[in-house]
């Protein structure tokens, strides 16, 4: 079966209390958590880098998937899996050796996820998913937190589905990143998508937010969600989602 895994967005802690919020993230059901690697050219913002990934990875034995929002991605394959990260995606946008990246990333020991932009087509990625493990669709332009949901993301998700199924990539795993809230992850769960980054929209809501509190309500609620989509959805969804990963 098919696991819905909600992977906390470490760029939306408080840095200040880290260690605090992983073990209250942990409590709230976090199995892992997301990185937010922004260098100041691929994206219009600088956030994190490998030295918080090497932090975090001494204090939880949950995986950690690293996004790197920086240009050529290729150099610092080797840093972000070293620093302990599981799956490390690399935008198609920002490399020009997709392939050869993504290669990278697996001889590194890491698993080979890629991302997309929201306007970026699904075809750019149809090549290289004998390589890939994850696919990343942005529901927001990457660069920062609290934006607005972009709905034809949702689309993207339902195409790109259809998309694995059509070339024997069931295994492949969908993962959506940005404005991830109950109304959009039920969304999401119907389009296929089984991996969602929780950011400001979902758990770190406000200041002092009892964010144990809120993802264990996130779940619940996409749990919920998917138990109506496989009870009202055809066969098509239950195969998808019964598809072993
Ligand atoms: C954008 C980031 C965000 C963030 C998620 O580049 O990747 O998607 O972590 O946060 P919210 O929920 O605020 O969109
Ligand atoms: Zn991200």
């Amino acid at each position: 079966m098919r696991k819905i895994k909600i992977a906390p967005s470490i760029m939306c802690a408080d840095l200040l209390n880290l260690e605090r919020d992983v073990r209250r993230l942990e409590k709230g059901g976090a199995r892992l958590f997301h990185f937010d690697i922004m260098d100041g050219t691929f994206v219009p913002n600088i956030a994190l880098g490998a030295g918080i990934v090497k932090a975090v990875r001494a204090s939880t034995r949950h995986p950690l998937d690293t996004h790197l929002m920086i240009i050529h991605p290729e150099k610092y394959i080797r840093q972000f899996a070293d620093a302990g990260s599981d799956i490390i995606s690399i935008h198609a946008e920002a490399t020009v050796h997709l392939d050869r990246a993504l290669q990278a990333i697996k001889d590194a020991g890491a698993r080979p996820a890629v991302a997309l932009n929201p306007s970026t087509p699904l075809n750019s990625i149809r090549h290289v998913l004998d390589k890939t493990e994850v696919v990343l669709v942005m529901a927001v332009n990457p660069g920062f937190a609290g934006q607005a949901f972009i709905p034809g993301t949702v689309r993207k998700v339902a195409d790109l589905r259809k998309m694995l199924q059509e070339n024997g990539a069931e295994r492949v795993e969908i993962e959506v990143d940005g404005c991830v809230n109950d109304r959009t992850i039920a969304m999401f769960l119907e389009a296929g998508a089984n991996i969602f980054v929780g950011g400001t929209a979902g758990i770190f809501t406000k200041e002092g937010t009892d964010i144990t509190a809120s993802l264990s309500r996130l779940y619940a609620n996409a749990r919920s969600s998917l138990k109506d989509i496989l009870r009202k959805g055809g066969a098509g969804s239950r195969k998808w989602w019964t598809q072993k990963n």
